[in-house]
């Protein structure tokens, strides 16, 4: 049962709504903007409300497999560590997609996803840091990379499980990794802007 619910999370994390919707508007998002297949680059190449959709059906890949493994575990002893290993991997289903070569997207919306079931106050505080750090900066990687940090620090203030914190730190990490080439672009001042030009 947990290696079919860890399978499970895996296969729907990486199942890339964003590839799907960009295909369904005419546009093979891998191949323009920062190539990303995330809602950042939806948005930035087919406008707002392709760029929402997607970050709604990323965020409930995360959120989803968490819940079914907290619905289907439990009364098992060990229900919390299941369900947090099923958000991480439904991560990494988004980030190392079995469907695309294990070449997948950068895990904001999906992590967010995992962040929300973890603790929804939690991400009102990080939703805050984000919307203020992509207004002063321009950059939605910013804002990702700051909000995803810093989860871990609000989740410690909330007095959150080890567990939990773990989570948030393994998928930050994540999404550090899968940024470098952002970090990179933000160091050497050619990072992209998020809006449709
Ligand atoms: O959600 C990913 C975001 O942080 C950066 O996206 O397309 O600008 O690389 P992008």
């Amino acid at each position: 049962m947990n290696y079919l619910l860890l399978a499970a999370s895996y296969l729907l994390g990486a199942v890339p709504f964003g590839l799907v919707i960009g295909k369904l508007a005419g546009k093979d998002v891998r191949k323009e903007g920062s190539k990303n297949i995330g809602a950042t680059n939806v948005s930035r190449l087919l406008g707002k409300k392709l760029g929402f959709v997607t970050l709604i059906c990323d965020c409930l890949k995360g959120y989803l497999p968490m819940l079914m493994a907290a619905t289907l575990l439990e009364n098992e002893p060990n229900v919390n560590l299941m369900v947090a290993l099923c958000g991480i991997a439904a991560v990494l289903g988004h980030m190392f997609p079995i469907y695309l070569g294990f070449k997948g997207g950068k895990g904001v919306a999906t992590g967010l996803g995992v962040f929300l079931y973890l603790s929804p106050l939690a991400i009102l505080i990080s939703l805050g840091v984000f919307a203020g750090s992509v207004a002063l900066s321009g950059f939605v990687s910013v804002g990702s990379l700051l909000s995803s940090a810093l989860m871990v620090i609000w989740l410690w203030l909330l007095g959150q499980s080890k567990i939990t914190m773990m989570t948030a730190a393994i998928v930050a990490a994540l999404i550090w990794l899968k940024h470098h080439e952002n970090i990179g672009r933000l160091l050497k001042g050619e990072e992209k802007s998020w809006k449709k030009k």
